[in-house]
């Protein structure tokens, strides 16, 4: 019986993160309701497969800029709720896609739904989820509402696609990079924050929260790339190298390969592509990454964008909700540093 999914609560991955959750509990408790409610069909396979990513956690983190964003903006209504719960649904439906675009084996510590169910069902569902979340927008009565998160989705895809036709493309510059990682990662943190402020009926904060979660998504696609390389799986929740196997430049490579020898630089240029990679090269890859500070100038790139998320709030009034958007840009390079 599919309807009897109970909700879980999301699973964290340390002291930080429980911190800010429990600041925003009852909301969060009133989202995982609805993101297992709202995913009920008569068809199994979608409630099924919802159950399973849903349920195997997820940092709840764009569903929490929602609902800080509405709180620091005049409060959460049960429209925010149906807007955070659309937003976690964008999200977990591009992770189904992904996983099968990336050809990933796992996510949030469990096989990935494309093993489960195969990759048509991944792609499926994921568009049931991603339609759901429109349903659930029309619920907010906000056609602005509407038309940011329509726009985001949009940017999302073209930043996948952008992704996509650059793969393997040794020379990619930085500002590439980062134009690929505010699309498809960026887009979706600035519009939660922004639709949050909206909902919770502040047009003025709406600016500064969605520069806040702008930056804050740079950030934090900075250290989700490079724990691809400095993570291990336990932290991750995903196969450390996937990024290194699709020959995905990111920027610990851009930056390796930048300041490495001609040795070095026939090293990314070789082992970048699947024909000609060998055994021991996301060994080397590693070792490169750290010898040339590539992952310490990462880190530090990470950590200005998360700067600038905190400066951003500097004209957001004080309250304990804005404290929870610092902590949690605070948080987000903590992850890896
Ligand atoms: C994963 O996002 C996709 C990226 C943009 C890197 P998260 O790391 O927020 O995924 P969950 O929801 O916590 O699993
Ligand atoms: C996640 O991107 C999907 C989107 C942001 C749309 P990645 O492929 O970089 O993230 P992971 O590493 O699989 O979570
Ligand atoms: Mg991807
Ligand atoms: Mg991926």
């Amino acid at each position: 019986m599919t309807q009897t999914l109970t909700p879980r609560r999301p699973k964290s991955n340390g002291s930080a993160i429980e911190t800010l959750q429990s600041l925003l509990a009852g909301d969060l408790e009133a989202v995982e309701r609805l993101l297992v409610a709202r995913a009920a069909s008569p068809v199994a396979m979608i409630p099924d497969m919802s159950g399973y990513i849903v349920g195997a956690g997820g940092k709840r983190l764009r569903p929490m800029v929602t609902l800080a964003a509405a709180h620091v903006a005049g409060g959460a209504t049960p429209g925010t709720h149906a807007l955070a719960t659309a937003v976690e649904y964008i999200h977990t439906a591009t992770l189904l896609h992904d996983d099968v675009v990336d050809d990933s084996d796992l996510r949030r510590g469990k096989q990935a739904a494309k093993h489960v169910w195969g990759n048509s069902g991944s792609i499926l569902v994921g568009d049931f989820l991603f339609a759901r979340a429109f349903t659930l927008m029309v619920e907010t009565g906000s056609l602005e509402i509407l038309d940011i998160l329509s726009h985001a989705s949009t940017v999302i895809a073209e930043g996948e696609v952008r992704q996509l036709a650059a793969q393997g493309r040794l020379d990619l510059p930085t500002e590439d990079y980062l134009a690929i990682i505010e699309a498809k990662t960026a887009a979706l943190f600035e519009a939660a924050a922004r639709a949050g402020a909206l909902s919770g009926g502040s047009e003025t904060l709406a600016d500064p929260l969605a520069a806040y979660g702008k930056n804050l998504g740079l950030a934090f696609q900075i250290v989700d790339d490079a724990l691809d390389y400095g993570g291990t799986t336990a932290v991750i929740g995903k196969s450390v190298g996937d990024d290194f196997r699709e020959g995905k430049l990111t920027m610990p490579v851009i930056i390796a390969r930048r300041r490495g020898s001609d040795e070095d630089k026939a090293f990314w240029d070789r082992a970048m592509h699947a024909e000609t990679r060998k055994e021991g090269d996301l060994a080397h890859a590693i070792h490169l990454i750290r010898a040339t500070g590539a992952a310490e100038a990462t880190i530090a790139e990470a950590r200005a964008y998360a700067s600038l998320a905190q400066q951003a709030l500097n004209t957001v009034p004080a309250s304990p909700y804005r404290d929870v958007l610092d902590a949690l840009a605070d948080f987000t390079v903590s992850r890896v540093s």
